[in-house]
């Protein structure tokens, strides 16, 4: 196989799900409804980026690109915190982008070559990947233009993913459609070129309270099964 690491999620039950954590050289796709936990498991991977190797970490920083201003300092904080880690290092580690538009989203990534190595980062998050080239393309007159730009974008990240030997994680929204989609009546947006593009594909799932289940789709390597865990204070835990 080729030469790839792990980074913990932080949550046995879901690294067990993964075969050891998100891998590197791989574009890795949460998927799930409005509330399921995409964005904090975001906040939970570039802390758990930063650990050491037996820890689960990979000693790596991390470039965070914001499409919808949800990122929280102080939940970086409490995951630090709980995960021992100097919580003002851990901020210092993450290099924060907000991305305004599609076009600046694809130019984030272009520039980021000059900093990955630079800074040793090891964990790129996109949060969301397709919501700016959704309401840039609406409809079915724009589908091809927006798929040929995710195409090209996807293309892009795993180019970086596989020459820096990092770890890409998007997050994407689900969208209701009339036929059910692997037993549920949503599904991920982007359609084809995620489906292709990403390797791996976590869809989440709010259970009761702060329960949360992820499942694994479209893996070559994993069969489906389910893992549960919760969103606490402390981030994501078992
Ligand atoms: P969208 O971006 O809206 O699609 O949602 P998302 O999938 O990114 O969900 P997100 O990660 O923002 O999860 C939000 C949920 O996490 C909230 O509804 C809370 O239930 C839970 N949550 C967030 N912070 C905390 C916390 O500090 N403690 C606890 N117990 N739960 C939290
Ligand atoms: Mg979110």
């Amino acid at each position: 196989k080729r030469n790839v690491q792990y980074i913990s999620t932080g949550v046995k039950a879901l690294d067990e799900l993964l075969g050891g954590g998100i891998e590197t050289r791989a574009i890795t796709e949460l998927a799930g409804e409005f509330g399921s936990g995409k964005t904090n498991f975001c906040h939970q991977l570039s802390v758990m980026v930063q650990l050491p190797e037996d820890k689960g970490g990979l000693k790596g920083k991390a470039l965070f690109i914001d499409t919808e201003n949800t990122f929280r300092p102080e939940r970086i904080v409490q995951i630090a915190k709980y995960r021992g880690l100097d919580p003002k290092e851990a901020l210092k580690n993450i290099f924060y982008a907000r991305a305004y538009n599609s076009d600046h989203q694809m130019l984030i990534i272009d520039e980021a070559k000059k900093i990955i190595p630079k800074e040793n980062i090891r964990l790129i998050v996109i949060d969301s990947l397709v919501a700016h080239f959704r309401s840039e393309y609406p409809g079915r007159e724009n589908l091809a233009e927006r798929q040929q730009k995710l195409n090209h974008h996807i293309a892009q990240l795993l180019k970086l993913a596989d020459i820096y030997n990092a770890a890409v994680v998007v997050t994407n929204q689900v969208i209701a459609q009339p036929d059910m989609f692997f037993g549920n009546p949503l599904k991920p947006a982007g359609g084809n070129v995620i489906a292709h593009g990403a390797t791996y594909r976590i869809w989440l799932r709010k259970g009761k309270e702060n329960i949360r289940v992820a499942r694994i789709l479209d893996s070559p390597m994993h069969p489906e099964s389910e893992a549960t865990f919760k969103i606490t204070e402390e981030g994501l835990i078992d």
